[in-house]
Protein backbone atom coordinates (compact mmCIF):
# COMPACT_ATOMS: atom_id res chain seq x y z
CA UNK A 1 0.00 0.00 0.00
CA UNK A 2 1.26 3.54 -0.78
CA UNK A 3 -0.19 6.53 1.02
CA UNK A 4 -2.48 8.93 -1.09
CA UNK A 5 0.21 11.75 -1.49
CA UNK A 6 3.03 9.13 -2.88
CA UNK A 7 0.10 7.75 -5.10
CA UNK A 8 -0.60 11.72 -6.58
CA UNK A 9 2.65 12.08 -6.75
CA UNK A 10 3.62 9.74 -8.67
CA UNK A 11 0.67 9.73 -11.13
CA UNK A 12 0.57 13.48 -11.43
CA UNK A 13 -2.87 13.56 -9.95
CA UNK A 14 -3.92 16.77 -7.84
CA UNK A 15 -7.60 17.28 -6.12
CA UNK A 16 -8.68 20.74 -5.85
CA UNK A 17 -11.03 20.70 -3.02
CA UNK A 18 -12.05 24.64 -2.27
CA UNK A 19 -12.08 25.48 1.57
CA UNK A 20 -10.19 22.45 2.41
CA UNK A 21 -13.85 20.70 2.35
CA UNK A 22 -12.97 17.01 2.17
CA UNK A 23 -8.60 17.37 3.07
CA UNK A 24 -7.25 16.66 5.98
CA UNK A 25 -3.99 18.47 6.62
CA UNK A 26 -2.85 16.39 9.27
CA UNK A 27 -3.01 13.79 11.82
CA UNK A 28 -3.94 14.92 15.23
CA UNK A 29 -4.40 13.77 18.86
CA UNK A 30 -5.60 16.60 20.35
CA UNK A 31 -9.19 16.90 19.84
CA UNK A 32 -12.11 14.59 18.51
CA UNK A 33 -15.08 15.67 16.70
CA UNK A 34 -18.13 13.67 15.48
CA UNK A 35 -20.32 16.77 13.84
CA UNK A 36 -23.02 14.53 12.69
CA UNK A 37 -23.71 13.40 16.33
CA UNK A 38 -22.61 16.50 17.92
CA UNK A 39 -19.76 15.38 19.92
CA UNK A 40 -16.76 17.31 21.13
CA UNK A 41 -13.40 15.76 23.48
CA UNK A 42 -10.64 17.07 24.47
CA UNK A 43 -8.01 14.55 24.37
CA UNK A 44 -10.64 11.65 24.68
CA UNK A 45 -12.77 13.94 27.73
CA UNK A 46 -16.44 14.70 26.63
CA UNK A 47 -16.75 18.48 26.52
CA UNK A 48 -19.28 18.50 28.99
CA UNK A 49 -17.56 16.85 31.80
CA UNK A 50 -14.37 19.05 31.03
CA UNK A 51 -16.95 22.66 31.07
CA UNK A 52 -18.18 20.89 34.35
CA UNK A 53 -14.79 19.74 36.18
CA UNK A 54 -12.19 21.76 34.69
CA UNK A 55 -10.48 25.19 34.93
CA UNK A 56 -8.97 27.38 32.12
CA UNK A 57 -5.47 26.53 33.09
CA UNK A 58 -5.92 22.75 33.80
CA UNK A 59 -7.74 22.37 30.16
CA UNK A 60 -5.00 24.37 28.66
CA UNK A 61 -2.30 21.93 30.52
CA UNK A 62 -4.60 18.91 29.19
CA UNK A 63 -4.81 20.65 25.49
CA UNK A 64 -0.88 20.83 25.81
CA UNK A 65 0.52 17.79 27.03
CA UNK A 66 -2.01 15.43 26.89
CA UNK A 67 -2.79 14.34 29.95
CA UNK A 68 -4.54 16.00 33.24
CA UNK A 69 -1.79 17.10 35.44
CA UNK A 70 -0.86 16.53 38.95
CA UNK A 71 -1.90 19.22 41.73
CA UNK A 72 1.67 20.10 41.57
CA UNK A 73 2.13 20.14 37.96
CA UNK A 74 -0.52 22.83 37.95
CA UNK A 75 0.32 24.60 40.67
CA UNK A 76 4.02 25.32 38.97
CA UNK A 77 1.84 26.14 35.72
CA UNK A 78 -0.34 28.41 37.77
CA UNK A 79 3.05 30.02 39.15
CA UNK A 80 5.12 30.50 36.02
CA UNK A 81 1.86 31.87 34.50
CA UNK A 82 1.72 34.32 36.64
CA UNK A 83 4.80 35.67 36.89
CA UNK A 84 5.07 36.47 33.43
CA UNK A 85 1.64 38.46 33.24
CA UNK A 86 3.62 42.05 33.12
CA UNK A 87 4.50 43.80 29.72
CA UNK A 88 7.61 45.11 28.73
CA UNK A 89 7.24 48.89 29.25
CA UNK A 90 7.92 49.35 26.18
CA UNK A 91 5.13 47.26 24.98
CA UNK A 92 2.99 48.69 27.29
CA UNK A 93 3.77 52.40 25.66
CA UNK A 94 2.98 50.89 21.50
CA UNK A 95 -0.38 51.00 22.61
CA UNK A 96 0.25 55.07 23.10
CA UNK A 97 0.73 54.44 18.90
CA UNK A 98 -2.33 53.29 17.68
CA UNK A 99 -5.73 54.87 17.55
CA UNK A 100 -8.29 54.99 19.94
CA UNK A 101 -10.91 54.05 17.58
CA UNK A 102 -8.85 50.64 16.50
CA UNK A 103 -10.49 47.40 16.43
CA UNK A 104 -8.89 45.75 19.81
CA UNK A 105 -8.50 42.30 17.44
CA UNK A 106 -6.38 44.60 15.12
CA UNK A 107 -4.76 45.61 18.26
CA UNK A 108 -4.58 42.06 19.36
CA UNK A 109 -2.60 40.66 16.59
CA UNK A 110 -0.17 43.65 16.47
CA UNK A 111 0.72 43.24 20.17
CA UNK A 112 1.47 39.65 19.99
CA UNK A 113 3.38 40.16 16.76
CA UNK A 114 5.77 42.47 18.72
CA UNK A 115 6.31 39.91 21.73
CA UNK A 116 9.08 38.68 19.05
CA UNK A 117 10.69 42.15 18.89
CA UNK A 118 11.25 42.10 22.25
CA UNK A 119 12.52 38.45 22.95
CA UNK A 120 15.39 37.62 21.20
CA UNK A 121 15.48 33.76 22.07
CA UNK A 122 12.60 33.40 19.25
CA UNK A 123 14.24 31.62 16.57
CA UNK A 124 15.40 28.12 17.90
CA UNK A 125 11.48 26.69 17.55
CA UNK A 126 13.26 23.11 18.32
CA UNK A 127 14.59 24.18 21.76
CA UNK A 128 12.20 22.88 23.97
CA UNK A 129 13.21 25.31 27.09
CA UNK A 130 12.21 28.21 24.47
CA UNK A 131 9.17 26.90 23.57
CA UNK A 132 8.21 26.55 26.69
CA UNK A 133 8.85 30.02 27.80
CA UNK A 134 7.28 31.70 24.44
CA UNK A 135 4.23 29.64 25.42
CA UNK A 136 4.40 30.58 28.86
CA UNK A 137 4.40 34.51 28.04
CA UNK A 138 1.80 33.61 25.53
CA UNK A 139 -0.41 32.70 28.10
CA UNK A 140 0.62 35.12 30.63
CA UNK A 141 0.36 38.15 28.42
CA UNK A 142 -2.63 37.98 25.93
CA UNK A 143 -5.08 38.44 28.39
CA UNK A 144 -2.97 41.49 29.55
CA UNK A 145 -3.04 42.71 25.98
CA UNK A 146 -6.11 42.41 26.01
CA UNK A 147 -7.16 44.19 28.42
CA UNK A 148 -5.26 46.98 27.74
CA UNK A 149 -7.07 47.35 24.03
CA UNK A 150 -10.02 47.40 25.78
CA UNK A 151 -8.98 49.94 28.14
CA UNK A 152 -7.58 52.07 25.03
CA UNK A 153 -10.78 52.23 23.69
CA UNK A 154 -12.58 53.36 26.69
CA UNK A 155 -9.94 56.19 27.00
CA UNK A 156 -9.39 54.67 30.76
CA UNK A 157 -5.87 53.95 32.41
CA UNK A 158 -3.98 50.56 32.16
CA UNK A 159 -4.07 48.77 35.23
CA UNK A 160 -1.09 46.31 36.19
CA UNK A 161 -1.58 42.81 36.80
CA UNK A 162 -2.83 41.49 40.13
CA UNK A 163 -0.36 38.41 40.43
CA UNK A 164 -2.30 37.49 43.84
CA UNK A 165 -5.67 36.77 41.14
CA UNK A 166 -6.75 33.40 39.41
CA UNK A 167 -5.94 33.86 35.69
CA UNK A 168 -9.98 34.65 34.97
CA UNK A 169 -10.23 36.80 37.66
CA UNK A 170 -6.97 38.75 37.02
CA UNK A 171 -8.31 39.79 33.48
CA UNK A 172 -11.83 40.39 34.76
CA UNK A 173 -10.24 43.19 36.76
CA UNK A 174 -7.91 44.30 34.40
CA UNK A 175 -11.16 45.07 32.13
CA UNK A 176 -13.45 46.55 34.44
CA UNK A 177 -11.39 47.54 37.43
CA UNK A 178 -10.41 51.51 38.11
CA UNK A 179 -7.50 53.38 39.68
CA UNK A 180 -10.03 55.47 41.25
CA UNK A 181 -11.55 52.37 43.70
CA UNK A 182 -10.86 48.67 44.65
CA UNK A 183 -12.42 45.96 42.34
CA UNK A 184 -14.10 43.03 43.88
CA UNK A 185 -14.56 39.92 41.59
CA UNK A 186 -18.08 38.89 40.58
CA UNK A 187 -17.92 34.66 41.45
CA UNK A 188 -21.06 34.56 38.90
CA UNK A 189 -18.76 36.24 36.37
CA UNK A 190 -16.07 34.66 37.19
CA UNK A 191 -17.06 31.07 36.99
CA UNK A 192 -19.15 31.68 33.63
CA UNK A 193 -16.58 33.25 31.95
CA UNK A 194 -14.19 30.17 33.40
CA UNK A 195 -16.54 28.21 31.54
CA UNK A 196 -16.64 30.30 28.15
CA UNK A 197 -13.07 30.42 27.71
CA UNK A 198 -13.05 26.29 28.41
CA UNK A 199 -15.78 25.51 25.52
CA UNK A 200 -13.47 27.72 23.25
CA UNK A 201 -10.14 26.42 23.65
CA UNK A 202 -9.95 23.72 21.00
CA UNK A 203 -11.91 23.19 18.07
CA UNK A 204 -9.18 20.97 16.13
CA UNK A 205 -8.32 22.41 12.20
CA UNK A 206 -10.86 25.56 12.22
CA UNK A 207 -9.67 28.08 10.26
CA UNK A 208 -7.23 29.97 12.97
CA UNK A 209 -5.91 26.93 14.26
CA UNK A 210 -4.89 25.52 10.84
CA UNK A 211 -3.27 29.00 10.06
CA UNK A 212 -1.01 28.79 13.33
CA UNK A 213 -0.10 25.32 11.76
CA UNK A 214 0.76 26.65 8.39
CA UNK A 215 3.03 29.89 9.95
CA UNK A 216 4.37 27.31 12.09
CA UNK A 217 5.34 24.74 9.48
CA UNK A 218 7.54 27.30 8.31
CA UNK A 219 9.34 27.44 11.63
CA UNK A 220 8.23 30.57 12.57
CA UNK A 221 8.18 31.43 15.80
CA UNK A 222 5.02 30.95 18.12
CA UNK A 223 4.19 34.49 18.88
CA UNK A 224 4.18 35.21 15.01
CA UNK A 225 2.51 31.89 14.24
CA UNK A 226 -0.55 32.64 16.50
CA UNK A 227 -0.27 36.45 15.49
CA UNK A 228 -1.43 35.66 12.23
CA UNK A 229 -4.25 32.83 14.07
CA UNK A 230 -5.84 36.06 15.84
CA UNK A 231 -5.87 37.26 12.03
CA UNK A 232 -7.67 34.60 10.79
CA UNK A 233 -9.96 34.33 14.01
CA UNK A 234 -11.00 38.25 13.47
CA UNK A 235 -13.57 37.45 10.46
CA UNK A 236 -17.08 37.24 10.56
CA UNK A 237 -17.39 34.00 9.33
CA UNK A 238 -15.28 32.70 12.09
CA UNK A 239 -14.52 33.87 15.72
CA UNK A 240 -15.86 37.26 14.36
CA UNK A 241 -19.69 35.87 14.27
CA UNK A 242 -19.86 36.50 18.26
CA UNK A 243 -19.79 39.92 17.60
CA UNK A 244 -21.76 40.17 14.61
CA UNK A 245 -24.39 37.83 15.87
CA UNK A 246 -25.09 40.61 18.69
CA UNK A 247 -25.39 43.32 15.68
CA UNK A 248 -27.84 41.18 13.73
CA UNK A 249 -30.27 41.11 16.52
CA UNK A 250 -30.04 44.93 17.52
CA UNK A 251 -30.74 45.20 13.94
CA UNK A 252 -33.46 42.52 14.18
CA UNK A 253 -34.89 44.86 17.44
CA UNK A 254 -33.81 48.36 16.05
CA UNK A 255 -35.87 47.40 12.46
CA UNK A 256 -39.00 46.53 14.14
CA UNK A 257 -39.05 43.75 11.30
CA UNK A 258 -39.64 41.13 13.15
CA UNK A 259 -37.81 37.93 13.24
CA UNK A 260 -40.20 35.96 10.96
CA UNK A 261 -39.81 38.65 8.14
CA UNK A 262 -35.55 38.33 8.97
CA UNK A 263 -35.95 35.11 8.43
CA UNK A 264 -37.60 35.59 4.96
CA UNK A 265 -34.59 37.69 4.12
CA UNK A 266 -32.24 35.01 4.85
CA UNK A 267 -34.12 32.29 3.12
CA UNK A 268 -34.17 34.42 0.11
CA UNK A 269 -29.98 34.81 0.33
CA UNK A 270 -30.26 38.52 0.23
CA UNK A 271 -27.26 40.16 -0.47
CA UNK A 272 -25.30 40.41 2.87
CA UNK A 273 -28.25 38.82 5.36
CA UNK A 274 -27.05 35.49 6.66
CA UNK A 275 -28.46 34.67 9.89
CA UNK A 276 -25.29 34.85 12.13
CA UNK A 277 -24.30 32.21 14.50
CA UNK A 278 -25.65 29.26 12.57
CA UNK A 279 -24.41 26.78 10.29
CA UNK A 280 -21.09 24.81 11.09
CA UNK A 281 -18.36 23.40 8.45
CA UNK A 282 -18.53 20.36 10.72
CA UNK A 283 -21.75 20.09 12.84
CA UNK A 284 -24.61 19.02 11.40
CA UNK A 285 -26.20 18.57 14.60
CA UNK A 286 -26.58 21.24 17.40
CA UNK A 287 -22.86 22.37 18.22
CA UNK A 288 -22.37 21.30 21.90
CA UNK A 289 -20.92 24.08 23.01
CA UNK A 290 -23.97 26.34 21.77
CA UNK A 291 -26.14 23.68 24.45
CA UNK A 292 -23.59 24.30 27.61
CA UNK A 293 -23.66 28.30 26.56
CA UNK A 294 -27.35 28.44 26.14
CA UNK A 295 -27.42 27.22 29.87
CA UNK A 296 -24.79 30.13 30.89
CA UNK A 297 -26.67 32.67 29.53
CA UNK A 298 -29.75 31.76 31.31
CA UNK A 299 -27.83 31.30 35.00
CA UNK A 300 -25.70 34.58 33.81
CA UNK A 301 -28.47 36.90 33.12
CA UNK A 302 -31.08 35.32 36.19
CA UNK A 303 -27.63 35.85 38.65
CA UNK A 304 -27.09 39.31 37.57
CA UNK A 305 -30.78 39.91 37.18
CA UNK A 306 -30.22 41.39 33.75
CA UNK A 307 -33.32 41.55 31.85
CA UNK A 308 -32.21 41.56 27.62
CA UNK A 309 -34.56 41.54 24.94
CA UNK A 310 -32.06 40.62 22.32
CA UNK A 311 -31.95 37.29 24.16
CA UNK A 312 -35.84 37.04 23.48
CA UNK A 313 -35.07 37.61 20.01
CA UNK A 314 -32.04 35.02 19.79
CA UNK A 315 -34.49 32.70 21.48
CA UNK A 316 -37.39 33.05 19.08
CA UNK A 317 -35.08 33.63 15.63
CA UNK A 318 -33.65 30.01 16.53
CA UNK A 319 -36.94 28.59 17.06
CA UNK A 320 -38.11 29.73 14.04
CA UNK A 321 -35.11 28.24 12.14
CA UNK A 322 -35.03 25.43 13.69
CA UNK A 323 -38.73 24.91 12.11
CA UNK A 324 -37.77 25.82 8.98
CA UNK A 325 -37.34 23.31 6.33
CA UNK A 326 -34.61 25.61 4.50
CA UNK A 327 -32.89 25.24 7.67
CA UNK A 328 -33.55 21.59 8.67
CA UNK A 329 -32.66 20.53 5.06
CA UNK A 330 -28.93 22.41 4.97
CA UNK A 331 -28.85 21.26 9.13
CA UNK A 332 -27.74 24.67 10.16
CA UNK A 333 -28.00 24.46 13.94
CA UNK A 334 -26.83 27.46 16.36
CA UNK A 335 -23.17 27.44 16.81
CA UNK A 336 -21.16 28.36 20.08
CA UNK A 337 -21.32 31.64 19.00
CA UNK A 338 -24.78 32.47 18.91
CA UNK A 339 -25.27 33.04 22.29
CA UNK A 340 -22.09 34.29 23.75
CA UNK A 341 -22.31 37.57 23.03
CA UNK A 342 -25.27 38.01 25.09
CA UNK A 343 -23.35 36.99 28.35
CA UNK A 344 -20.41 38.98 27.47
CA UNK A 345 -22.28 42.31 27.06
CA UNK A 346 -24.40 40.99 30.51
CA UNK A 347 -21.21 40.86 31.74
CA UNK A 348 -20.32 44.27 30.37
CA UNK A 349 -17.85 44.13 27.44
CA UNK A 350 -18.56 45.72 24.52
CA UNK A 351 -19.34 43.79 21.02
CA UNK A 352 -15.59 44.71 20.16
CA UNK A 353 -14.12 42.87 22.99
CA UNK A 354 -16.34 39.85 21.82
CA UNK A 355 -13.68 37.96 19.59
CA UNK A 356 -10.78 38.89 21.67
CA UNK A 357 -12.51 36.81 24.32
CA UNK A 358 -12.48 34.00 22.12
CA UNK A 359 -8.99 34.83 21.28
CA UNK A 360 -8.23 34.03 24.73
CA UNK A 361 -9.92 31.24 25.19
CA UNK A 362 -8.38 29.80 21.71
CA UNK A 363 -4.87 30.62 22.54
CA UNK A 364 -4.26 27.19 24.76
CA UNK A 365 -4.79 25.18 21.50
CA UNK A 366 -3.17 27.08 19.18
CA UNK A 367 -0.02 26.37 21.37
CA UNK A 368 -1.03 22.81 21.65
CA UNK A 369 -1.44 22.33 17.26
CA UNK A 370 2.26 24.54 16.88
CA UNK A 371 3.37 22.19 19.86
CA UNK A 372 2.01 19.08 18.28
CA UNK A 373 3.79 20.10 14.81
CA UNK A 374 6.41 21.26 15.88
CA UNK A 375 7.18 17.88 18.17
CA UNK A 376 6.03 15.51 14.93
CA UNK A 377 9.43 14.80 12.82
CA UNK A 378 7.54 14.18 10.13
CA UNK A 379 5.96 17.83 9.60
CA UNK A 380 6.63 19.42 6.26
CA UNK A 381 6.03 22.87 5.34
CA UNK A 382 2.40 23.82 4.48
CA UNK A 383 2.47 24.63 0.90
CA UNK A 384 -1.09 23.59 -1.23
CA UNK A 385 -1.27 23.13 -4.69
CA UNK A 386 -3.49 25.86 -7.43
CA UNK A 387 -4.98 24.58 -10.82
CA UNK A 388 -3.41 27.39 -12.89
CA UNK A 389 -6.60 28.86 -15.09
CA UNK A 390 -4.86 31.98 -16.63
CA UNK A 391 -2.87 32.88 -19.55
CA UNK A 392 -0.96 30.06 -21.58
CA UNK A 393 2.32 31.18 -22.68
CA UNK A 394 2.60 34.33 -24.89
CA UNK A 395 5.29 36.87 -26.39
CA UNK A 396 5.44 40.24 -24.61
CA UNK A 397 3.71 42.55 -27.77
CA UNK A 398 6.29 44.12 -29.82
CA UNK A 399 4.41 47.02 -30.17
CA UNK A 400 1.77 48.63 -27.74
N1 LIG B 1 -27.45 31.50 7.33
C1 LIG B 1 -28.11 31.17 6.21
N2 LIG B 1 -27.73 30.19 5.36
C2 LIG B 1 -26.63 29.52 5.67
C3 LIG B 1 -25.88 29.81 6.84
C4 LIG B 1 -26.33 30.83 7.68
N3 LIG B 1 -25.67 31.14 8.79
N4 LIG B 1 -24.82 28.98 6.90
C5 LIG B 1 -24.89 28.21 5.81
N5 LIG B 1 -25.98 28.53 5.08
C6 LIG B 1 -26.44 27.88 3.84
C7 LIG B 1 -25.58 28.29 2.65
O1 LIG B 1 -26.08 29.45 2.03
C8 LIG B 1 -25.67 27.06 1.79
O2 LIG B 1 -26.92 27.08 1.15
P1 LIG B 1 -27.07 26.59 -0.41
O3 LIG B 1 -26.71 25.13 -0.39
O4 LIG B 1 -28.48 26.88 -0.77
O5 LIG B 1 -26.08 27.41 -1.18
C9 LIG B 1 -25.71 25.91 2.79
O6 LIG B 1 -26.26 26.48 3.99
C10 LIG B 1 -24.35 25.31 3.09
O7 LIG B 1 -23.52 26.34 3.57
P2 LIG B 1 -21.99 26.50 3.25
O8 LIG B 1 -21.71 27.96 3.06
O9 LIG B 1 -21.58 25.56 2.14
O10 LIG B 1 -21.34 25.98 4.58
P3 LIG B 1 -19.83 26.16 5.01
O11 LIG B 1 -19.48 24.93 5.74
O12 LIG B 1 -18.97 26.56 3.85
O13 LIG B 1 -19.87 27.42 6.00
C11 LIG B 1 -20.08 28.72 7.95
C12 LIG B 1 -19.88 27.31 7.37
C13 LIG B 1 -19.02 29.68 7.38
C14 LIG B 1 -19.90 28.66 9.46
C15 LIG B 1 -21.50 29.22 7.58
O14 LIG B 1 -22.46 28.34 8.14
C16 LIG B 1 -21.74 30.64 8.05
O15 LIG B 1 -21.38 31.58 7.34
N6 LIG B 1 -22.36 30.85 9.26
C17 LIG B 1 -22.57 32.17 9.79
C18 LIG B 1 -21.29 32.70 10.40
C19 LIG B 1 -20.96 32.02 11.72
O16 LIG B 1 -21.78 31.88 12.60
N7 LIG B 1 -19.67 31.65 11.86
C20 LIG B 1 -19.17 31.01 13.07
C21 LIG B 1 -18.79 29.59 12.80
S1 LIG B 1 -18.36 28.78 14.29
C22 LIG B 1 -16.84 29.37 14.68
O17 LIG B 1 -16.05 29.80 13.90
C23 LIG B 1 -16.56 29.35 16.07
Amino acid sequence: SVDISTFMKQTGFSTLDTGFVNTAATKSAITYIDGDQGILRYRGYPIEQVAANSTFLETAWLLIYGELPTADELASFDARIRRHTLLHEDLRRFFDALPASAHPMSVLSSAVGALSTFYEDTMDVHDPAKVEIQMIRLLAKLPVIAAYAHKKSLGQAFLYPDNSLSFVDNFLKLNFGTMAEPYVVNPVLSKALERLLILHEDHEQNASTSTVRLVGSTEANMYSSISAGISALYGPLHGGANEAVLKMLAEIRDSGQGVARFVERVKNKEEGVKLMGFGHRVYKNYDPRAKLVKESADEVLAALGVKDELLDIALELEQVALSDEYFISRRLYPNVDFYTGIIYKAMGFPPRMFTVLFAIGRLPGWIAHWREMNLDPSTKIGRPQQLYIGSPARDWPTER
